[in-house]
């Protein structure tokens, strides 16, 4: 290509990403292709569809959360790196249960993979109704069930995998109608320590010897973000106000049995800096 090509093509490139950013609020961000893990065999419109038909594709003005989900695809490292993760450790027999699963997009992806043994549980009915409508119209055999993720149900059932993705920490928000935090509490580190124990030991207890947990929370690096790296200004510093660091992680999970085998950091995709953790149930 001769030099004027290259930065004509630079050029229409920035005005393009401009033109979108500034007319319609988009943001193009570059995502390695090879990365693409979350596929769904029944397809997206109809998925779409039952999200309508109940009631939650629209929230605050805009297509909600649940209706884009599947519009992910390769977009979030953390959600490929668990996914890869399982596939690759553990054995498509082993019981697994999802937390948080929102209408079961991993739930499914797992399936497709060849697990034969998931569960599914979220707190919001409409989702829950929703995968169970997925689940039957793509021939799937998993369970899918209605809980609080703060407060797991014993089954009696005990997992080799356990995920809790994309929730834990919007939930401590008060978002999805959990309950509100303590404004004055969320940014002590004691308080933070506390919540992270008490979920990481009703979870411990749910996990066979070796099993693993990956969870996903807000990184503590968030607390020293500047406002003004983010679109929302001084507003994002109240985002996902409760936050941890890795020692504070490592100090929690030994409390409850758990011994962190493996984290990553992803700033590509979500409002503040995420930590992914695999603890293993020792
Ligand atoms: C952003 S969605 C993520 C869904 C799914 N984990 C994924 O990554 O595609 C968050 C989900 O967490 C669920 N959730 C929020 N609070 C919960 C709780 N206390 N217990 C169980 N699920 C909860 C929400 O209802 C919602 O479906």
């Amino acid at each position: 290509m001769s030099e004027s090509s290259i930065l004509l093509k630079s050029d229409i490139k920035f005005f393009i990403k401009n033109f979108l950013k500034k007319t319609l609020g988009i943001q193009i961000k570059k995502v390695r292709k090879e990365d693409a893990r979350i596929k769904s065999k029944v397809s997206v419109s109809a998925i779409k569809k039952l999200i309508r038909d109940k009631g939650f594709a629209v929230s605050d003005g805009q297509a909600s959360w649940f209706y884009t989900a599947y519009e992910r695809g390769d977009l979030d490292p953390l959600t490929n790196f668990a996914m890869t993760f399982l596939e690759t450790n553990i054995d498509k027999k082993s019981p697994i249960l999802i937390t948080g699963c929102g209408t079961g997009i991993m739930a499914f992806h797992l399936a497709d993979a060849g697990y034969t043994n998931i569960a599914g549980f979220d707190y919001l009915h409409e989702c829950v109704e929703v995968a169970q409508q997925v689940s039957i119209m793509g021939n799937y055999n998993i369970t899918f069930y209605q809980d609080d993720g703060f407060n797991p149900k014993d089954t009696g059932q005990k997992y080799d995998a356990i995920t809790a993705l994309h929730w834990v920490f919007s939930a401590w928000m008060g978002n999805y109608g959990n309950k509100k935090l303590a404004a004055e509490k969320v940014a002590s580190a004691d308080f933070r320590e506390e919540l992270l124990t008490d979920f990481l030991q009703k979870y411990s207890t749910l996990l066979n010897t070796n099993g693993v947990l990956i969870l996903e929370l807000t990184d503590a690096v968030s607390d020293y973000r500047i406002p003004t790296d983010h679109y929302l200004g001084e507003l994002s510093k109240d985002i996902y106000p409760i936050r941890h660091s890795p020692e504070q992680v490592e100090k929690c999970a030994a409390v409850a049995g758990l011994s962190v085998i493996s984290k990553n950091l992803s700033v590509l995709y979500g409002h503040h800096p995420r930590a992914q953790y695999i603890l293993r149930k020792l």
